[in-house]
């Protein structure tokens, strides 16, 4: 770092010099299985009457500060007072004020997380200048629950922890005894229990509204159909909703997403039930398709994504530039800590699904 006093790069935090740009370039394959957002198209006349509002809004008007109406319709939907729901331009941001509210403890605050998990707790936490301590998974990618207990308790305990539940990029759903054990043995930590892809797996959500103080039920529209939104949120304890309400920026979440969001969860809530289960249902469909390659070790899947193993980085890669060029995306993750050879498939539409057995057909003809 420069210590010449005419150089502005002094001031940069010394954390960013070692962390890389979230970047995901745009694309317009006609299958997209990277990203896990859900693939089912909304019919048309709720993108009709989506436009309706669009074309109502008044554009001039700031958005609510903090998006009452939609939070409203969340509070419902939690059994809780809208008072405790914070909306966040994507559950991105909501990992953010997190990080920000509860860093301030009298040591150096800590993140504790599994490993591998969502890329964006760790890197949010580095920017800040938080400690990251990473729990590997075990082999099978459940809890190491002993590693756990060691990292939350080590040097007066843990600030904050996130668990995401199925987790990404490993489509695990983690033991729900070990986790409420977790949070009820570490009173002083505060438990972000990530519900991002909850939706595919019916009856899975941990939320209830008398969890312990220490307990964040976090989520987001952007995996049930509505990523363009920008849109997550977070149910917590109310001290900890105004310590992140002083955090959020006012009027983070626009008018525009506000209005789509909550006409989408109030009025079309039965045609994103629809979407959702859809794609639960695909989600056998592609593992069967995954399950002709003689080379594919398959895990537990849960969410709307699949992982899958081979035998080598090199088949794994050459596999993701097959598809690629026949118009698939999916996700290498050779590089993750613990996922060699590994690929993230998220589940597709029936077009998707019939495009990729016919392209893994092909492939696997020209070897
Ligand atoms: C587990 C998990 N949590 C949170 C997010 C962030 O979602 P968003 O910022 O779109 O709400 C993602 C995105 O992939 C995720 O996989």
């Amino acid at each position: 770092m420069s210590t010449d006093s005419t150089d502005w790069r002094r001031h940069l935090r010394p954390s960013l010099a070692a962390l890389e740009v979230y970047d995901v370039p745009p694309s317009t394959a006609p299958s997209r299985l990277h990203a896990n957002e859900c693939p089912e198209p909304w019919p048309q006349e709720v993108r009709d009457a989506l436009a309706e509002v669009v074309r109502g809004l008044e554009l001039g008007r700031y958005p609510d500060t903090s998006g009452r109406t939609l939070r409203r319709v969340l509070g419902e939907r939690h059994g809780c007072d809208s008072g405790r729901v914070v909306l966040g331009n994507g559950s991105d941001e909501i990992i953010g004020m997190l990080l920000t509210a509860v860093s301030g403890g009298p040591e150096t605050s800590r993140l504790v997380i599994p490993c591998p998990t969502f890329v964006m707790y760790a890197h949010s936490a580095r920017v800040l200048g938080l400690e990251v301590d990473e729990v590997p998974l075990r082999p099978d990618f459940e809890l190491d629950e002993a590693a756990m207990r060691a990292a939350l308790g080590r040097d007066g305990g843990a600030a904050i922890c996130f668990l995401a539940r199925p987790n990404n990029p490993t489509a695990s759903l983690w033991d729900q005894a070990m986790i409420e054990g977790l949070i009820a043995d570490f009173p002083g930590t505060v438990f972000v229990i990530d519900e991002a892809y909850a939706a595919y797996d019916p009856g899975c959500s941990l939320w209830r509204p008398d969890r312990p103080s220490n307990y964040v039920h976090m989520a987001t529209l952007s995996k049930v159909g509505l990523a363009a939104l920008r849109v997550g949120y977070c149910v917590a304890d109310p001290e900890l909703a105004l310590a992140l309400n002083k955090v959020r920026h006012p009027y983070n979440v626009s008018q525009t997403s506000i209005a789509l969001a909550e006409l989408a969860l109030t009025r079309f809530a039965d045609a994103q039930d629809a979407m959702v289960a859809k794609t639960t249902a695909n989600r056998r469909r592609l593992v069967e398709i995954l399950r002709r390659l003689p080379d594919a070790e398959l895990f537990p899947d849960h969410g709307n994504l699949v992982l899958v193993r081979f035998p080598s980085d090199a088949r794994a890669r050459g596999l993701r530039a097959a598809l690629a060029q026949a118009g698939i995306l999916v996700k290498d993750l050779t590089r993750v800590p613990m996922l060699s050879g590994c690929l993230r498939i998220s589940v597709g539409t029936d077009e998707d699904l019939e495009r990729l057995a016919a392209a893994l057909d092909a492939i696997a003809s020209e070897a």
